[in-house]
Protein backbone atom coordinates (compact mmCIF):
# COMPACT_ATOMS: atom_id res chain seq x y z
CA UNK A 1 0.00 0.00 0.00
CA UNK A 2 1.55 3.36 -0.89
CA UNK A 3 1.35 6.24 1.59
CA UNK A 4 -1.65 7.93 0.50
CA UNK A 5 -3.40 4.48 0.25
CA UNK A 6 -1.92 3.87 3.83
CA UNK A 7 -3.34 7.45 4.78
CA UNK A 8 -6.49 7.24 3.49
CA UNK A 9 -7.32 3.85 5.12
CA UNK A 10 -6.07 5.34 8.28
CA UNK A 11 -8.31 8.38 8.21
CA UNK A 12 -11.27 5.87 7.38
CA UNK A 13 -10.28 3.48 10.08
CA UNK A 14 -10.13 5.79 12.85
CA UNK A 15 -13.00 7.83 11.60
CA UNK A 16 -16.57 7.78 13.40
CA UNK A 17 -18.77 6.05 11.46
CA UNK A 18 -22.17 8.14 10.19
CA UNK A 19 -24.96 7.21 12.47
CA UNK A 20 -27.37 4.41 10.91
CA UNK A 21 -30.25 6.83 10.31
CA UNK A 22 -27.93 9.13 7.62
CA UNK A 23 -27.15 5.53 6.16
CA UNK A 24 -31.13 4.91 5.50
CA UNK A 25 -31.55 8.29 3.43
CA UNK A 26 -28.52 7.55 1.35
CA UNK A 27 -30.34 6.21 -2.10
CA UNK A 28 -28.64 3.05 -2.44
CA UNK A 29 -28.36 0.73 -5.17
CA UNK A 30 -31.24 0.04 -7.42
CA UNK A 31 -33.43 -2.66 -7.83
CA UNK A 32 -31.56 -4.47 -10.48
CA UNK A 33 -27.92 -3.94 -9.09
CA UNK A 34 -29.75 -5.59 -5.78
CA UNK A 35 -30.74 -8.29 -7.93
CA UNK A 36 -27.85 -9.03 -9.75
CA UNK A 37 -26.26 -9.36 -5.72
CA UNK A 38 -28.62 -12.10 -5.09
CA UNK A 39 -28.58 -13.91 -8.25
CA UNK A 40 -25.04 -14.89 -6.68
CA UNK A 41 -26.86 -16.39 -4.08
CA UNK A 42 -26.29 -20.08 -3.99
CA UNK A 43 -29.76 -21.83 -2.64
CA UNK A 44 -31.53 -24.78 -2.61
CA UNK A 45 -35.13 -24.90 -4.50
CA UNK A 46 -38.21 -26.25 -2.47
CA UNK A 47 -41.81 -26.31 -3.11
CA UNK A 48 -44.31 -24.65 -1.06
CA UNK A 49 -47.57 -26.01 -0.70
CA UNK A 50 -50.60 -25.28 0.89
CA UNK A 51 -54.36 -25.91 0.69
CA UNK A 52 -56.72 -23.18 -1.35
CA UNK A 53 -60.44 -22.84 -1.34
CA UNK A 54 -60.51 -24.35 -4.73
CA UNK A 55 -58.06 -27.51 -4.14
CA UNK A 56 -54.19 -27.27 -3.77
CA UNK A 57 -51.81 -24.55 -4.42
CA UNK A 58 -48.02 -24.41 -4.25
CA UNK A 59 -44.83 -22.52 -5.92
CA UNK A 60 -41.72 -22.77 -6.56
CA UNK A 61 -39.25 -21.00 -3.54
CA UNK A 62 -35.13 -20.52 -3.26
CA UNK A 63 -35.83 -18.37 0.14
CA UNK A 64 -35.92 -20.80 2.87
CA UNK A 65 -33.60 -21.00 5.40
CA UNK A 66 -33.78 -23.02 9.05
CA UNK A 67 -34.47 -20.57 11.63
CA UNK A 68 -34.40 -22.40 14.67
CA UNK A 69 -34.34 -25.97 16.07
CA UNK A 70 -35.69 -25.57 19.39
CA UNK A 71 -38.30 -24.89 18.80
CA UNK A 72 -38.32 -26.12 15.45
CA UNK A 73 -38.78 -22.96 12.86
CA UNK A 74 -38.45 -22.57 8.80
CA UNK A 75 -38.65 -19.00 6.92
CA UNK A 76 -39.47 -18.97 3.73
CA UNK A 77 -39.83 -15.01 1.74
CA UNK A 78 -42.97 -15.33 -0.43
CA UNK A 79 -43.77 -12.52 -2.73
CA UNK A 80 -46.57 -10.24 -2.32
CA UNK A 81 -49.60 -11.24 -4.34
CA UNK A 82 -48.53 -14.93 -4.48
CA UNK A 83 -51.44 -17.25 -4.60
CA UNK A 84 -49.97 -19.56 -2.19
CA UNK A 85 -49.15 -16.69 0.20
CA UNK A 86 -52.95 -15.98 0.66
CA UNK A 87 -53.68 -19.55 1.32
CA UNK A 88 -50.88 -20.16 3.61
CA UNK A 89 -51.99 -16.68 5.64
CA UNK A 90 -55.60 -17.87 5.34
CA UNK A 91 -55.19 -21.97 6.55
CA UNK A 92 -52.27 -21.03 8.54
CA UNK A 93 -50.68 -24.14 7.78
CA UNK A 94 -47.98 -25.19 4.67
CA UNK A 95 -45.68 -27.48 3.63
CA UNK A 96 -42.00 -26.80 2.23
CA UNK A 97 -40.48 -29.49 -0.07
CA UNK A 98 -36.70 -29.96 -0.55
CA UNK A 99 -36.14 -30.97 -3.90
CA UNK A 100 -33.90 -33.24 -5.52
CA UNK A 101 -31.87 -32.43 -8.48
CA UNK A 102 -34.15 -34.92 -10.59
CA UNK A 103 -37.00 -32.57 -10.11
CA UNK A 104 -36.01 -29.59 -12.05
CA UNK A 105 -39.26 -29.51 -14.36
CA UNK A 106 -41.47 -29.56 -11.47
CA UNK A 107 -39.54 -26.67 -9.81
CA UNK A 108 -40.36 -24.95 -13.61
CA UNK A 109 -44.08 -25.69 -13.32
CA UNK A 110 -44.23 -24.43 -9.90
CA UNK A 111 -43.09 -21.11 -10.94
CA UNK A 112 -44.34 -20.77 -14.43
CA UNK A 113 -46.82 -17.75 -14.13
CA UNK A 114 -48.97 -19.60 -16.98
CA UNK A 115 -49.59 -22.55 -15.43
CA UNK A 116 -52.64 -22.87 -13.46
CA UNK A 117 -52.77 -24.74 -9.72
CA UNK A 118 -54.28 -28.22 -11.15
CA UNK A 119 -51.66 -28.25 -14.08
CA UNK A 120 -48.69 -27.73 -11.68
CA UNK A 121 -50.30 -30.41 -9.50
CA UNK A 122 -51.56 -32.72 -12.71
CA UNK A 123 -49.73 -36.09 -12.28
CA UNK A 124 -47.85 -35.87 -9.05
CA UNK A 125 -48.30 -38.11 -5.74
CA UNK A 126 -49.75 -36.37 -3.06
CA UNK A 127 -51.40 -37.13 0.19
CA UNK A 128 -52.90 -34.98 2.54
CA UNK A 129 -51.15 -34.60 5.87
CA UNK A 130 -52.60 -32.09 8.75
CA UNK A 131 -54.63 -30.64 5.82
CA UNK A 132 -52.07 -30.00 3.48
CA UNK A 133 -51.23 -31.03 0.24
CA UNK A 134 -47.81 -33.11 0.29
CA UNK A 135 -45.83 -34.17 -2.74
CA UNK A 136 -44.05 -37.45 -3.03
CA UNK A 137 -40.43 -37.60 -3.90
CA UNK A 138 -38.84 -34.72 -2.65
CA UNK A 139 -35.71 -34.75 -0.94
CA UNK A 140 -36.97 -33.91 2.20
CA UNK A 141 -39.99 -31.83 3.54
CA UNK A 142 -41.89 -30.67 6.59
CA UNK A 143 -45.61 -29.27 7.31
CA UNK A 144 -45.41 -26.25 9.06
CA UNK A 145 -47.65 -24.77 11.64
CA UNK A 146 -47.81 -20.56 10.68
CA UNK A 147 -46.06 -18.84 13.26
CA UNK A 148 -45.81 -15.56 11.84
CA UNK A 149 -46.17 -13.53 8.52
CA UNK A 150 -44.39 -10.39 7.89
CA UNK A 151 -44.60 -7.94 5.48
CA UNK A 152 -41.14 -6.40 4.38
CA UNK A 153 -40.58 -4.94 1.19
CA UNK A 154 -42.25 -6.53 -1.99
CA UNK A 155 -42.44 -9.90 -0.33
CA UNK A 156 -43.49 -11.65 2.87
CA UNK A 157 -41.60 -13.36 5.15
CA UNK A 158 -43.43 -16.21 6.65
CA UNK A 159 -42.44 -18.10 9.69
CA UNK A 160 -43.14 -22.05 9.70
CA UNK A 161 -43.46 -24.31 13.03
CA UNK A 162 -42.29 -27.20 12.30
CA UNK A 163 -45.10 -30.25 12.83
CA UNK A 164 -44.03 -32.81 10.68
CA UNK A 165 -41.01 -33.70 8.94
CA UNK A 166 -39.52 -36.89 6.55
CA UNK A 167 -35.98 -37.19 5.47
CA UNK A 168 -35.22 -38.99 1.89
CA UNK A 169 -31.85 -39.55 0.33
CA UNK A 170 -30.34 -37.92 -3.15
CA UNK A 171 -28.70 -34.37 -4.20
CA UNK A 172 -30.45 -31.24 -3.80
CA UNK A 173 -31.64 -28.65 -6.66
CA UNK A 174 -29.82 -26.03 -6.57
CA UNK A 175 -30.81 -22.06 -8.10
CA UNK A 176 -27.57 -19.69 -8.83
CA UNK A 177 -26.66 -17.24 -11.32
CA UNK A 178 -30.62 -17.97 -12.31
CA UNK A 179 -30.04 -20.98 -13.58
CA UNK A 180 -30.83 -24.49 -11.80
CA UNK A 181 -27.27 -26.60 -11.11
CA UNK A 182 -26.66 -29.61 -8.85
CA UNK A 183 -23.59 -30.84 -6.61
CA UNK A 184 -21.05 -33.52 -7.24
CA UNK A 185 -19.84 -36.37 -5.50
CA UNK A 186 -21.57 -38.75 -3.54
CA UNK A 187 -25.24 -38.61 -3.27
CA UNK A 188 -25.62 -38.18 0.63
CA UNK A 189 -27.70 -40.68 2.87
CA UNK A 190 -31.08 -40.52 4.09
CA UNK A 191 -29.66 -39.33 7.59
CA UNK A 192 -27.64 -36.73 6.38
C1 LIG B 1 -35.85 -21.20 -8.94
C2 LIG B 1 -36.96 -20.27 -8.53
C3 LIG B 1 -36.98 -19.76 -7.26
C4 LIG B 1 -38.02 -18.91 -6.83
N1 LIG B 1 -37.99 -18.43 -5.56
C5 LIG B 1 -39.00 -17.65 -5.13
C6 LIG B 1 -39.00 -17.19 -3.78
O1 LIG B 1 -38.10 -17.47 -3.00
N2 LIG B 1 -40.06 -16.42 -3.37
C7 LIG B 1 -41.08 -16.10 -4.23
O2 LIG B 1 -42.01 -15.42 -3.81
N3 LIG B 1 -41.08 -16.50 -5.52
C8 LIG B 1 -40.07 -17.29 -5.98
N4 LIG B 1 -40.09 -17.74 -7.27
C9 LIG B 1 -41.21 -17.34 -8.15
C10 LIG B 1 -42.51 -18.11 -7.87
O3 LIG B 1 -42.31 -19.51 -7.95
C11 LIG B 1 -43.60 -17.71 -8.89
O4 LIG B 1 -43.83 -16.31 -8.77
C12 LIG B 1 -44.89 -18.49 -8.76
O5 LIG B 1 -45.61 -18.38 -9.99
C13 LIG B 1 -45.82 -18.00 -7.64
O6 LIG B 1 -46.97 -18.82 -7.66
P1 LIG B 1 -48.36 -18.44 -6.99
O7 LIG B 1 -48.68 -17.00 -7.30
O8 LIG B 1 -49.33 -19.40 -7.62
O9 LIG B 1 -48.26 -18.68 -5.52
C14 LIG B 1 -39.05 -18.56 -7.73
C15 LIG B 1 -39.01 -19.06 -9.03
C16 LIG B 1 -37.98 -19.90 -9.44
C17 LIG B 1 -37.96 -20.44 -10.84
Amino acid sequence: MNARLRLVADRAATAAPPPVEALHEEPGPDAARCLGLYAKLAAGVAVVTARGDDGPLGMTVSAVTSLSARPPLLLACLRDGSRTLAAVRARRTFAVHLLREEQQDLAGRFASPTTTAAQRFAGTDTRQILGVPVLAGSLAWSVCLTEDVRRYGDHHLVVGRVAAVHVGAGRPLLWHDRRFGSLTGPVPDAAG
